[in-house]
């Protein structure tokens, strides 16, 4: 039927019609005009929704809970209410591109596509309150009071602030993170107000370090490993991530930005920010990102109390650029697990992490092929949570060759932009 359409021609012509009536459509019903954010903006002004193209609608706009209004009350555990939150997000309206893998894992034993493991129960079918009740009240879940002051201690001198971007560099990344801050100065500080950027020093040399303070129009700071155990002073292992995330977010009154020195934004990016206020957070997904569990070394699923079958149909996320809101959900659900997680060895580091960084070309019978560390518990706890509506929370339409929001470059490099003609530029 189709074929015989199309060899007659009269699909052209429907073809032709359907364009026409779209074209004279969008002339009818357009607005006169995309409004252009001019002024700087505050997160209040996100808000409000004044003067902003999305396409997250004014009527949606989530409204915070009671608990979350007052930003300086300590956040109780309260599983019902955290249950509800979660149930109100999964029920927004929502226009991310659901992210699908292609069936039975039957023939994917030397692949890494995400794929359904046979006998195993769906992630999905859990109900919302266990799912809840698994992460924030199992024990291997939990930060001690003894972790969590060493936690906020890292950030004892970041000020309070609606918007906080943070990033690390070690002396390999300098180049990089001049380029990013080359970026970060022309894209995204001449838009926000009451912002703070961060960057901790996890090995520069002293003269990078000396040029990042006197260019870089941020706060340096030494991150204090000894506060913390030794793998963490490992810098492959991650770790270090995870607990800077945590004590972030205890200063970021809105949204804690992370973002490794390779991420880029484009002039949308307010967008991003915006749905994170209504979703609770954004991260990075590839519709070609690999199977989890091809990234992820057994002793990870068993620290956590997790069948890593049920694993296999989820790909893992990007774990170098995050935006979080500071919210009971985000914190309790997400980033006390994953900082927990990290601060054990057994979990996030469980071999010498130079052996498994890099992923074999081959795989064989399901085996993992390498090992993401902080990126491999964050897919799981993401995965955990929201289940097959992980996309939901993830950056629509995210592509690295044509980013409409943000994307990874890497080896995107700068020599001489902290200096004085370089910030001049
Ligand atoms: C917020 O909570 C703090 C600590 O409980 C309290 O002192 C303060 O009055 C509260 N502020 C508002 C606006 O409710
Ligand atoms: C949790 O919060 C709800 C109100 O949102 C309240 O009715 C309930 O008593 C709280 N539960 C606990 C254990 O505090
Ligand atoms: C920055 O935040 C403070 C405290 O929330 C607020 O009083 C102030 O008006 C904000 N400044 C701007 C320019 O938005």
């Amino acid at each position: 039927m189709f074929s015989s359409l199309m060899k007659n021609g009269r699909l052209q012509v429907l073809l032709f019609l359907c364009c026409l009536l779209f074209v004279l459509a969008c002339l009818l019903f357009a607005q006169p005009g995309p409004r252009r954010w001019t002024a700087s903006v505050n997160m209040e002004n996100l808000k409000d929704d004044e003067g902003f193209e999305t396409k997250v609608s004014k009527e949606i706009f989530y409204q915070p809970s009671s608990s979350e209004k007052n930003f300086s009350e300590p956040i109780l555990t309260n599983v019902s209410d955290l249950t509800q939150l979660l149930r109100e997000r999964l029920a927004l309206p929502n226009d991310a591109l659901k992210i699908t893998h292609k069936g039975a894992c039957e023939g994917h034993e030397t692949d890494v596509q995400p794929c359904s493991k046979e006998g195993c129960p769906a992630l999905s079918a859990k109900p919302l309150e266990k799912r809840i009740k698994d992460l924030v009240l199992s024990p291997q879940f939990q930060l001690n009071d003894d972790q969590l002051r060493n936690i906020l201690r890292v950030v004892r001198d970041v000020p309070e602030t609606d918007i906080i971007i943070a990033t690390a560099s070690s002396s390999n990344h300098f180049k990089e993170m001049q380029a990013m801050f080359k970026a970060l100065h022309s894209t995204v500080y001449p838009k926000l107000t009451n912002f703070t950027v961060v960057v901790f020093d996890i090995g520069l040399k002293k003269r990078q370090r000396k040029l990042t303070e006197k260019y870089c129009r941020c706060r340096v700071l030494t991150f204090p490993f000894k506060l913390f155990p030794p793998h963490v002073r490992e810098l492959h292992c991650y770790g270090w991530k995870a607990i800077m995330i945590r004590g972030l977010i205890t200063k970021a009154r809105k949204l804690l930005i992370w973002q490794d020195t390779s991420i880029r934004w484009t002039d949308e990016f307010l967008s991003v920010f915006h749905r994170a206020m209504v979703f609770g957070q954004q991260f990075l997904e590839s519709m070609h990102g690999a199977r989890l569990t091809s990234h992820t070394l057994p002793q990870m699923f068993a620290y956590m109390g997790e069948e890593s079958c049920q694993y296999f149909a989820y790909r893992e996320t990007q774990c170098g650029f995050q935006v979080l809101k500071h919210d009971p959900l985000v914190i309790q659900a997400i980033l006390n697990p994953w900082t927990r997680c990290a601060l054990e060895q057994s979990c996030m580091c469980p071999v010498v992490p130079e052996s498994v960084i890099r992923c074999s070309k081959s795989v064989s019978s399901f085996e993992p092929r390498c090992h993401r560390f902080d990126q491999s518990a964050m897919s799981i706890i993401l995965s955990k949570l929201y289940a097959a509506d992980r996309y939901r929370f993830a950056v629509p339409e995210y592509s690295n060759k044509n980013p409409k929001y943000v994307s990874i470059k890497r080896g995107d490099r700068l020599d001489d932009y902290f200096s004085r003609d370089g910030s001049l530029q």
